[in-house]
Parts: C-alpha cells; structure tokens; sequence
C-alpha cells in the first residue's frame, strides 16, 4: 500500500519566516545534496524522508519517513569560526524551548537527552557557503539494530513537538547562535556541555585513542583532554566518547 506522507504545514512555516526561501521535500537522497542547487545563503530545505541521509565520519543518518526534522539550512561562509558549537547550541535551544526537557551537549555538537543521541549536526563548505545539516529525531517509537550506542528521539523521552514548530524555532535560534562573537559562543557552550570539563572521555588524538577528563575548550573551540600522566592533548576531529 501507498505511504500517503503526514501533513507538513508549509505555507504556516513560510508564513512564520518571512522572507526565508523554505524548500518541502517528500523524499530526497539527502538535503545536504539537493541545498546545493540553489546555493542560496538562507535557504532552507526540509525533507520528509531522506534515502541517503549523510552522517559525520562517513556514517549514514537514519531518517525513516515522518519520524525526524531533517533540514540543512545555507549559510554565508565566515559567519562564525566555531561554527559547529554554535549550531549545536542552537538546536538544544530549539529543543528546550520547544519540548522543555533537559538536554546536553557533546562536543562538538551532538545534542543528548539522558545520554542518548537525540539530534546531530554536520557543517559542509560548499562555494563559498556553508550548508549546515541537522537532523532531530522527533517521534521515533524506536530505532532498528546496528547503532553503536542507541540513540533516542524526543517521543521515547515523553515530549511531542511538531515539525513546524520545532523547524521555526531552530531556524530563529540558528540566527541567533551564528550571529554570536567567538568568546561568547565558546562560554555558552562550556556552560551548556557536561562535556566540555571534567568529563573522562576516550577520544583519537596522534592517530591514537587516548582517555582522561575534558579540560575546557581552547580559543578555537577544540576539546582539551588530559591524560592520566598530564599530558594535554586538542583533540581536532572525530568527538569523544564516555570512558
Ligand atoms: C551526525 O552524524 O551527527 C550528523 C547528522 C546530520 C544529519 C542531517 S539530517 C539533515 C541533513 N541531511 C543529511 O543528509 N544529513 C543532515
């Protein structure tokens, strides 16, 4: 039998951010792929289902029909250096303000609920732009096996949201967080992250996996890590796990 998709409220989301170019899409590959043409900074592109939703670190974002808020949002390149911590502080924002619950932030930008994943964010440069992809699992009942760790969505942590809703307040809150200066953004994100100090983490630093407590971030927004013997290391890519 035919899926018919669930109603998205489109002319309401347009309505809401005027002046915004917001694409609707049934079923795309990837929003990543389909914001590149146009190449407008501001767009918006939203899809119902993703077939090939793209993860960091080559992984795949699982983006079943109706269940997640799958969007990449055109960004003029340059808006911030740390621009990954203010995308993550963005959408706990939009979460909190939208759900109530709790969340957190692991570096650089995953946002967890009760320690699960709820909601990741990848950055691609393209043309002189960046297109920022963040996807949020809405209303999941659950997830199929193969995760490394499971991830959660905001129905299994009790809240409900709608799409539209969620969408208007990330995009607002993405304003906000970009248009923020660097130390500001770095404080924010310190105080928001149970992650970002005191926190023994495993990580890849020298081409190896390294353990010890998270020591704040530095003045580009890289993850400090102390091993056990004192040595600090940045740690420049892939984020950290719970040791
Ligand atoms: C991560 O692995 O944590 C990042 C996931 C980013 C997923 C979003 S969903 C919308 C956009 N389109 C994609 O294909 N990926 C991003």
């Amino acid at each position: 039998m035919q899926r018919t998709a669930p109603h998205f409220d489109l002319a309401s989301v347009r309505d809401r951010l005027a002046g915004r170019r917001v694409d609707w899409f049934e079923c795309v590959g990837s929003t990543m792929i389909e914001a590149r043409n146009p190449l407008l900074p501001g767009r918006i592109v939203v899809a119902d289902e993703q077939t090939a939703g793209i993860g960091r670190h080559g992984r795949n974002w699982y983006s079943a029909p109706g269940e997640g808020l799958y969007v990449s949002i055109v960004l003029a390149a340059g808006a911030t250096p740390v621009i990954m911590l203010a995308l993550g502080l963005a959408a706990r924002e939009a979460i909190v303000q939208t759900t109530g619950l709790t969340a957190d932030l692991r570096w650089p930008n995953d946002v967890l609920i009760n320690s699960r994943k709820c909601a990741g964010i990848l950055a691609q440069l393209e043309g002189g732009a960046i297109i920022a992809g963040i996807g949020i699992n809405i209303s999941q009942p659950g997830f199929p096996d193969g995760f490394e760790t499971q991830p959660t969505s905001l129905r299994l942590e009790g809240a409900s949201v709608s799409r539209e809703n969620l969408l208007v307040a990330l995009v607002e809150a993405v304003d906000r967080s970009t248009a923020l200066g660097t130390a500001e953004i770095l404080e924010r994100f310190s105080s928001a992250s149970s992650y970002a100090s005191g926190r023994r983490v495993r990580a890849e630093s020298e081409g190896r996996t390294i353990e010890g407590f998270t020591c704040g971030l530095n003045t580009s927004g890289f993850l400090l890590v102390r091993e056990d013997y004192g040595k600090e290391h940045t740690i420049l890519a892939g984020g950290v796990r719970p040791a």
